[in-house]
Order: C-alpha cells, then structure tokens, then sequence
C-alpha cells in the first residue's frame, strides 16, 4: 500500500473498482478491485487494497464500480483553440497559411465580442469537459478580456486549464486582426495580472506568440522577458508545414533553425509546449531535450491541413517530452479519444511506408493522453495519474454504456459488443470534484 500521512477528517471519498494508468515506470498499470481514498483537497490520499488502510470515520464510500467499468486520468489536451470551436468541422480545404487567412482569422476577429466569446467559450469547455479532458492548454484570440472570460469559464466549469491570449503583430491579410508590438506587450501583461487576480486554483495564464510568421523579433523578445520574468508556461506553433519553415528561414535568416528564433527569445524553456513539430530536425530535437521543452502532436490537424505526419516515435527517441492535442479547428475533433486514434492511425501510416517502423501501441498512446500531456505541460506534479499526492483527475469510464444498436441487443449476460467512445465516460472528475455529468444551474 502506498499512502500518505493523513487523519481521519481529512478523507473525503473512497472509490473501489479498476484503476489504469501510467506510472514513472510502467507504460500502463492496471490495479484490479482497489480502494482509492481522496482527501478534502481532491489529492489521493491512498490506493490499496485493505479497508484497514482507511480509518473508519469521516469517508464516505462513494462508488462501487461494476464489472464493465474502470477509472482512468483524466485526458490532457495540450494544443486547442478554443476559439475556433465555432467552426470545427468545416473548412479544411486549404492548406494552413491559407486557411488561416481566409477562415481563422476573420472568425478570431469575432471575439471583440464578448457574447459571442462567451457563448463558443461555454460549448467549447462543456463539450471537452464531457469528452474527458480535464486539462486543455487553450489558445484563446488576441483579445484580452475575452481571454480572461474563457479563464473564467474553465474555473466556473471546473476543468484544470492554461489560457493564453494569442499575441501577434503580423497580419496582412487581416489587418484589424493584429496589435502592434506594444500593444500586444501591455495586454499580456493586463491579462496575466488580471488572471493572477482572480486566483482561480484549477487556471493559469501562458504566454502565447502566435507562431514566428506572426511575431516580429521584437514582440517574440518582449514576450520571451515576460515569461522569463514571471516564470510562466509558454506555447506557440512550430515547423508544421514546409511551406512554414521555409518562410520563417527567409524572415529569420540570422538564426540556425526555426527552433533557434524561439530559443533566442528566451521562448523554449522546460514550460515550453510547442504545437506540431513534423518537421524539426534532429538538431532542433536535441535543442528541445536540452531545454526541456515539448512537443504536442495533433494528428487530426496534421493530416486534416495536409500539414505532414509526426514521427512520434522519433521525438520519443530523443527523449522529447511529447503530448497529444486536438488542435480544434485545424483537427475537427475536439474528443482526446479521437486524437489518441489518429495517433495510431498516423503512427500506423508510417509502417505502412516502413515495416520496419516501431508502430506506438495502444498502451504507449494512452501514456501519451494522460501522463505525457501533464508532463508536457510541466504539470506532473499535479495530475497526469493516480500517484499519491496528485490531483484526483479522473474518468469513470463504463464499456458497457455506448449507444448503439448492439448494445441494446446486448444488454444484460454475455460479451458486450458494440461501439466505444466518449459517450462510455460516464464521470469527470478535476481536483477530487465531480465535474461531469454537469450540475444544471437555473
Ligand atoms: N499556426 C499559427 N496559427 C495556427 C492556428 O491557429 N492553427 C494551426 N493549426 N496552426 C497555426
Ligand atoms: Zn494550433
């Protein structure tokens, strides 16, 4: 039995049932009829097997869990755009500059109105909350205040979030789309003031240049003294696309690599997540190991923009830290599950061109969901698994429960067949918090 020193009092809830998860050691570890007690701060206190581990008073036995069900972590969506959930699921028939010039842009644009953000911003928590992740590392518009409505709507929903207002003062396309250097230095510093103000415990700002296309030298060293200062999470975009990398080369010609400009603002620190990455090379990986910074693979994105295909195994190799993301509206899907599909699908793809190609497998995926986003994000001290002393971020997931036809000719004896997907999560659960299903309030 693993267990911290806790009394009585402080033991909220117990659960029983299957735990899976990842560990520092195994890829997936799956703990058969446990007891996992959770103290009033939502921190599990101890998963064992003995009731005797548990001092009789002050917890309650929350759940049983039935056969058909097991408690996983919560997902950790680290690269969405909470902003573009207003269009997911349309509009992926160009390639990304163009895309963003003719739908991103003018959509972001939007968020001048806080009604509007306060609408797409409800839906789109609500909507991941309910497909598990627990955490999302949001981009957000370069608007400050609605970025600051979107910190709020996390913390009033309950999901673990970092929130970034996206900075950028390039834009030539969209020119009322844009700051100038300035503007976009004293708004980051108003939106992580008023973010820190607010002193949501589950909620934190990250500062978020746009990509290198976007930022002049100037903002990209303006906000690199930002974060450096306030010793903040970053995030931003990289090397998705060719067409991309060859432009930042043209604009950035003093610097060694794309991953170089970012490096030489103080951007790539060990709280760095980059989004994409297909086409680093091995060089700029290294670089990434030695800061310490990650990489979110968006899959659906990649291959929805024909932006290119992660070598996720490679990144592993160079013992990059790596996480998967939804990128909504790049990828059409803002569910985990479906980003933890397309990264076998991708992964698949590449043995397809290799035999020889190490394929990631389901367990290794799942590690990349749960335990790997945390860390991506630098938050594996909190959350990620059911470690003592983390979070309790958690899903109770019920096989039995999926909708379809089969399933309701399955009911009762015999094997379950039928589809799996979100609609098996039955419960969301964020710092010990039951999140989902949603307290309706009038
Ligand atoms: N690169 C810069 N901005 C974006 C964005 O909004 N989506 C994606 N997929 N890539 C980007
Ligand atoms: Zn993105």
């Amino acid at each position: 039995m693993t267990s911290s020193n806790k009394s009585a009092v402080d033991i909220a809830h117990v659960y029983r049932g299957t735990f899976v998860h990842s560990t520092d050691h195994t890829v997936v570890e799956i703990l058969e009829d446990r007891l996992l007690g959770v103290d009033t701060e939502g921190k599990v206190y101890s998963i064992c097997m003995e009731w005797s581990a548990y001092p009789c008073e002050g917890h309650r036995l929350v759940h049983f869990v039935v056969c058909s069900e097991f408690f996983m972590p919560g997902m950790v969506d680290t690269h969405i755009h909470a902003s573009q959930y207003s269009y997911a699921g349309t509009a992926l028939d160009l390639p990304l500059l163009q895309w963003l010039n003719t739908y991103t842009f003018p959509v972001e644009a939007c968020y001048k109105d806080l009604a509007f953000a306060r609408n797409v911003y409800t839906h789109v928590v609500k909507r991941t909350l309910r497909n598990g992740t627990t955490t999302a590392c949001y981009f957000a518009t370069i608007h400050t205040d609605a970025s600051l409505l979107l910190g709020q709507i996390a913390n009033d929903f309950g999901q673990r979030a970092l929130v970034g207002k996206v900075c950028m003062d390039t834009n030539n396309f969209v020119p009322h789309y844009r700051e100038t250097p300035d503007e976009s230095h004293d708004e980051t510093n108003r939106f992580i003031s008023e973010m820190l103000k607010k002193k949501y415990p589950l909620v934190m700002p990250v500062v978020t240049p746009r990509f290198a296309l976007s930022c002049s030298a100037a903002l990209l060293g303006h906000l690199g003294e930002i974060a450096k200062n306030n010793h903040l999470h970053i995030q931003s975009h990289i090397s998705e696309t060719k067409e991309e990398v060859k432009l930042v080369k043209e604009l950035f010609p003093d610097y060694d690599s794309y991953t170089d400009v970012y490096h030489k603002h103080n951007l790539l620190t060990d709280k760095t997540v980059m989004a994409h990455g297909c086409h680093l090379t091995d060089e700029e990986l290294k670089l990434f190991r030695e800061k310490g910074a990650s990489v979110a693979h968006c899959p659906n994105s990649n291959i929805s923009l024909c932006s290119g295909m992660l070598d996720a195994r490679r990144v592993l190799n160079h013992k990059v830290k790596l996480g998967l993301g939804t990128d909504v509206a790049g990828g059409y899907s803002p569910s985990m599950l479906d980003a933890v599909r397309r990264t076998l699908d991708t992964s698949k793809a590449l043995t397809i061109q290799d035999p020889q190609y190490q394929t990631l497998t389901f367990e290794e995926v799942f590690r990349l969901a749960t335990l790997g986003g945390s860390q991506a994000l630098s938050l594996d001290e909190h959350t990620g698994n059911f470690q003592v002393g983390k979070d309790f971020d958690a899903l109770r997931v019920n096989t039995a429960i999926a909708g379809g036809p089969i399933d309701l000719i399955n009911h009762g004896e015999g094997p379950k067949v039928g589809t799996r997907d979100d609609r098996n999560i039955a419960e969301v659960y964020v710092a010990g918090k039951r999140v989902v299903p949603f307290v309706e309030t009038t």
